[in-house]
């Protein structure tokens, strides 16, 4: 006779344990302001008649129900698609070190015939318990809010009609699921679009401190006509007027860093002629020449 109680104590540990863990990664990017691909973490311990029921349709006898990979299960929940494989990366790098993947299956690229949609994972998982280390099978499920919306839905409903559910029933919860799979994929597209739309303002304002320190830096070396002139290309291309220069922001970042750069070369020429330069460390065996080349 299987001691229950003493038999999930481990299942129980490992729920918890994981959990926390996946809890201190979200903790984590809060702290540090960054994204977190988990929304939120849940575990469950499956129930003693469950496992019972489970034991029973595979055949296993009270010697093997350690075989069963779902007696532990953690979900985690995400806003977007991408962070559910952003998640499995994660896990993957994990391997060794304080689980081990036994199975993954892709139910998001092969959805279930019932429409249902997730990526799982099985791992073994040590439980460091009195009588030492004890490995136990967990099943992670990552899935993103819209698709534990339907899940837990179609499950609740599916559960009234135990296992035969009307063909039309059926269809209606494959219809709501691809429903919600555009809402996904609507989602993940508004995401990247908003994403790469900050990348490009990122750049741009990148850009446009690189010019104003580039015109600073001509200033602060007595080119102050050209300073000027770029002063104004850059005003005229803020108001989108014609003026002397019509460049665009990328030209005139060139223009600016051109000109930056032949000023330095024409005044370490100058100093290089006075005998006051030295070659750099690393070229320091090149001897002067070929380092100020190299500049
Ligand atoms: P189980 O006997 O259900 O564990 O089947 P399995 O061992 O072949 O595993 P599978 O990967 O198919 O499913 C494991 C778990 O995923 C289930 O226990 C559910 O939590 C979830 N799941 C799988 N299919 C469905 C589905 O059609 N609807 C819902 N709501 N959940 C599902
Ligand atoms: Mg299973």
């Amino acid at each position: 006779m299987l001691h229950w109680r003493e038999f999930l104590l481990p299942y129980e540990a490992a729920v918890e344990e994981l959990k926390n863990k996946l809890k201190a990664i979200r903790n984590e990017c809060r702290k540090t302001n960054e994204y977190s691909p988990i929304e939120f973490v849940v575990g469950r311990v499956k129930q003693v008649p469950s496992i019972i029921e489970k034991a029973q349709k595979l055949g296993l006898g009270e010697d093997e129900i350690h075989k069963i990979d779902d007696i532990a299960g953690i979900r985690i929940i995400c806003q977007f698609e991408d962070d559910i494989y952003e998640i499995v990366k994660m896990l993957r790098a994990r391997e060794g070190l304080d689980m081990e993947i036994v199975l993954e299956k892709d139910y998001i690229r092969e959805v279930k015939d019932s429409g249902y949609r997730s990526y799982h994972m099985i791992v073994r998982y040590p439980v460091y318990t009195l009588k030492g280390v004890k490995l136990v099978l967990l099943e992670i499920q990552i899935r993103t809010m819209a698709m534990n919306f339907w899940a837990t839905v179609e499950h609740s409903l599916r559960y009234k009609y135990k296992e035969a559910l009307p063909e039309n029933i059926a269809q209606r919860l494959k219809n709501t699921a691809q429903a919600v799979n555009q809402i996904d994929t609507e989602m993940q597209a508004i995401r990247d679009e908003i994403m790469s739309a900050q990348q490009l303002f990122m750049h741009k304002s990148n850009t446009v401190s690189q010019i104003l320190n580039d015109i600073n830096i001509l200033e602060k070396m007595g080119e102050h006509e050209a300073a000027a002139r770029f002063r104004s290309a850059f005003g005229m291309m803020h108001y989108e007027q014609e003026g002397e220069m019509d460049l665009g922001l990328e030209e005139l970042a060139e223009k600016t860093r051109e000109a930056v750069v032949i000023k330095n070369k024409t005044i370490t020429e100058k100093m290089g002629d006075q005998g006051q330069s030295w070659p750099d460390e690393e070229t320091e065996e090149a001897g002067p020449e070929t380092a100020q080349a190299a500049q």
